[in-house]
């Protein structure tokens, strides 16, 4: 059997801001139609790795592939097309506040299409429909609650039908409900449009419902995981068995303390 090429290639990536290194000889890869989620402690690089990915940041060696195309290979001009079918989710979802929400979703598609307007607004429309926000077409950003808000950025990353979608700690900030309500749409995605999903997420119980595979960023930025899933809840590396077992030294240090505290006042 043929190996499927992974839509996300990354070797031996070094990337960094003004001389500081970030990832130290990343290499991962991506594998495509499947959710992969990012994790690893504050800090480490996750959104970074994104940057890479989506040529907002040049790294200082190694590869970066996506759907085949070297991206440290191209200029600046050819970067927009080649990343054309890759959609983005900032973490901070940041929309235009002086349009309304329909004409945030359209931006995308007026910038990099010559579609005449009526398909335009039936493609908008189609995006909204599909995140829900169907009757919120007319209001602004700041019209929306934190949820409304993530759900319309999703819709125009979604503009134009990437095949590759990357979300930054898309339920930051979010209610747990509305949380879980994102994560149903990115497994829609997965399912109707067959669509390939790296999401930066910290949430476990996020990551048990969404999460094909998993990889992990450690401390020195290096890569500590990268796997199925079910891979990494069965990890022997202390690191990777403490995020899924919910523990951090201080936490764990903490709770032990507390639970002594407790045991010593009822005894
Ligand atoms: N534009 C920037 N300029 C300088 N340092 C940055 C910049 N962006 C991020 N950093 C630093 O790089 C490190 C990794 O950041 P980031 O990739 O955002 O981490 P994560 O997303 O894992 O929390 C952090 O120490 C951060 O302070
Ligand atoms: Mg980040």
């Amino acid at each position: 059997m043929a190996e499927i090429e992974p839509i996300i290639r990354v070797r031996d990536l070094v990337a960094g801001y003004g001389g500081r290194t970030i990832l130290d000889g990343v290499s991962v890869d991506v594998a495509l139609g499947r959710v992969t989620c990012i994790v690893g402690p504050s800090g480490c690089g996750k959104t970074t790795l994104l940057k890479c990915v989506v040529g907002l940041l040049r790294p200082l060696s190694g590869s970066v592939l996506v759907a085949g195309r070297e991206l440290t290979a191209l200029d600046e001009q050819a970067l927009p097309a080649a990343l054309a079918r890759v959609g983005l989710l900032f973490q901070q979802g940041a929309m235009l506040n002086s349009i309304s929400v329909a004409d945030n979703v359209a931006l995308p598609l007026r910038e990099h299409t010559r579609l005449p307007d009526p398909v335009i607004a039936e493609m908008v429309r189609l995006k909204l429909e599909l995140v829900g926000l169907s009757h919120a077409a007319g209001q602004l950003p700041s019209e929306l609650s934190g949820g409304m808000r993530k759900r319309a950025a999703l819709a125009r990353a979604m503009a134009l039908d990437p095949d590759l979608l990357l979300c930054d700690e898309p339920s930051a900030g979010l209610d747990p409900q509305t949380a879980a309500g994102l994560d149903v749409l990115i497994l829609k995605l997965r399912e109707t449009f067959r669509m390939s999903v790296v999401v930066v997420t910290h949430e476990l119980p996020s990551i048990d419902k969404i999460a094909d595979d998993v990889v992990m960023l450690g401390r020195g930025g290096k890569l500590r995981f990268a796997g199925p899933l079910a891979e990494a809840r069965r990890s022997a590396d202390p690191e990777v068995a403490d995020f899924f077992a919910r523990r951090t030294p201080e936490a764990a240090a903490g709770t032990s303390s507390l639970l002594d505290a407790l045991e010593g006042r009822h005894a």
